[in-house]
């Protein structure tokens, strides 16, 4: 067991692991000292000053960042001695900062303007112009780079040397002149470029898909969990609901990295910028083919779609399939359960991950596997039947009349199909599509479950490691949509009354 070290800390006491430094130890204990250029998982290179704190018997102020814990230590940092050195160091990251905070998308979650309400408030005593820089430059996809701005922090050319590999960034010039720019001949486009709009404290690194589209004041969060991979990283929604006119409409602004076991402080650009057409194409009405304009009740629905299986069952027990997604959550696993092997007593059950769902995998987060809960699927009893999906060999099932149904759980197998999708859809007694999109098969199925998508509803994914982490609702549901597993137990009523 690790040796503990107590220490004060603006009259605290802290517990402090060994090895530790006074920052460290602050921030696991809650405590906040200022600091721009540490990071908890880009380390400490001493450059910002920020962090500068009183020590009881040292005769200067003391870089916390820098200070091993040690027994007995008296720390101040919040004293006048050391609000003084914090506030000169903010002036000098202030010398050449242009201070547009009024334009800047970083406005209202920046290091820089917290401290100066902190701890600045100073009347500047800068006479001179500011030096100039490169104002916004496009360094990759995604992020756009505003040199003026830049406090020389180092955290981008840590990042990009630490943990995504690929040294796309680095701090050139010396000086006036010194100044973050890309590597000549490269640009920033790497598969978790996205966190260097996270690590940057302030405006300088900003994330080219949500910049300007609204601002964070305005957003509501939620935690929840990727479903981008089997990985599972902890993400935090944030949402825009109340300015229906910013972010051109969308209710989802974006997702940020939330610290888990899991992924640490990281989630990859897949699953960060993987929601752009959350809102698309999505089903909020339940409906029925035939009389698409009606005005329909789930019971109704239920109640026909139980019927529609019984009487086709009664004929051909073993001729309705189940294609489901394995983005299904813990709650929804059971439910599908309940209702398909306990009550129906199905055994065709088609589950990816398919083609479409197989993708990069690498040594920090993503998983080759693009869904969020096969482990749950597997958990729920259908471990054996989780395999590689046989879509010919289920066409070809329905063009031979073995399979007369097709239940479809948040899939497109007609898009899969491609031009033989209309005839094979058209050639089945029942087809139902349940999801929070419509997609080919919607439009063709003789009945349109709608159903929320994982941001509209609270569920668990178990990851590839067997973790169980839980969602948050960060949404409403359109219309009348609802979770995957509440159609099921509806519907499973429907089937057993
Ligand atoms: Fe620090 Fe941001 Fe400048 Fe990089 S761009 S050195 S993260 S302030
Ligand atoms: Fe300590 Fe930057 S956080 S010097």
């Amino acid at each position: 067991m690790a040796k503990t070290i107590k220490f004060r800390l603006d009259g605290t006491a802290v517990e402090a692991l060994e090895g530790e430094t006074v920052l460290e130890a602050a921030e696991r204990a809650g405590l906040r000292i200022p600091h721009y250029c540490w990071h908890k998982a880009l380390g400490n290179p001493g450059n910002c000053r920020m962090c500068v704190v009183e020590v009881e018997g040292a005769p200067k102020p003391q870089a916390a960042c820098r200070l091993p814990a040690k027994e007995g230590l008296v720390v101040r940092s919040a004293s006048p001695a050391s609000r003084r050195a914090q506030s000169a160091a903010l002036e000098l990251h202030l010398v050449d900062h242009p201070l547009d905070c009024p334009v800047c998308d970083q406005a209202g979650e920046c290091g820089l303007q917290d401290y100066y309400m902190d701890i600045g408030r100073y009347p500047s005593a800068m006479r001179e112009d500011k030096a100039h820089a490169a104002k916004r430059v496009p360094v990759g996809p995604h992020i756009m780079l505003d040199q003026e701005r830049c406090i020389l922090c180092t955290r981008c050319a840590r990042f990009v040397s630490q943990v995504s590999k690929s040294h796309e960034l680095g701090i050139f010039g010396r000086g006036h002149n010194e100044a973050v720019a890309l590597v000549p001949g490269r640009v920033l486009d790497n598969p978790y470029s996205g966190c260097l709009a996270d690590v940057c404290p302030v405006g300088a690194l900003t994330d080219r898909d949500f910049r300007f589209q609204v601002r964070v004041w305005y957003l509501d969060g939620a935690d929840s969990v990727c479903p981008g991979c089997s990985r599972g990283c902890g993400i935090r929604v944030h949402t825009s609901t109340r300015r229906p006119w910013h972010n051109k409409g969308r209710r989802l602004a974006r997702l940020k990295p939330r610290f888990t076991e899991v992924n640490g402080h990281w989630i990859c650009d897949e699953g960060r910028y993987g929601y752009a057409d959350f809102d698309t194409d999505r089903l909020g009405k339940v409906m029925r083919l035939k009389d698409p304009s009606a005005e329909l009740g789930w019971d109704v629905v239920c109640d026909e779609v139980a019927v529609a299986i019984r009487q086709g069952m009664l004929k051909d027990p073993a001729g309705l399939a189940v294609v489901a997604s394995g983005g299904l959550s813990n709650e929804d696993w059971r439910a599908f359960r309940s209702l398909f092997v306990d009550a129906l007593k199905l055994e065709r059950f088609l589950f990816a991950p398919e083609p479409d769902q197989v993708g990069e995998q690498d040594e920090l987060l993503r998983r080759r596997d693009k869904v969020p809960n096969l482990e749950g699927g597997k958990a729920a009893g259908f471990g054996t039947q989780i395999k590689s999906l046989d879509w010919d060999g289920l066409a070809g099932e329905i063009e031979s009349g073995k399979v007369w149904g097709l239940y479809v759980v948040d899939r497109d197998p007609v898009k899969v199909w491609g031009e033989r999708g209309r005839a094979l859809a058209e050639g089945l007694s029942l087809l139902v599509c349940q999801g929070p999109r419509k997609g080919l098969t919607g439009g063709l199925a003789h009945y349109r479950l709608p159903a929320t998508d994982w941001l509209e509803e609270a569920g668990s994914f178990t990851n590839f490691q067997g973790q169980v982490q839980t969602y948050l609702p960060a949404l409403k549901p359109l219309g009348a949509a609802r979770p995957d597993w509440d159609i099921f137990s509806a519907l499973e009523k429907a089937v057993n009354g």
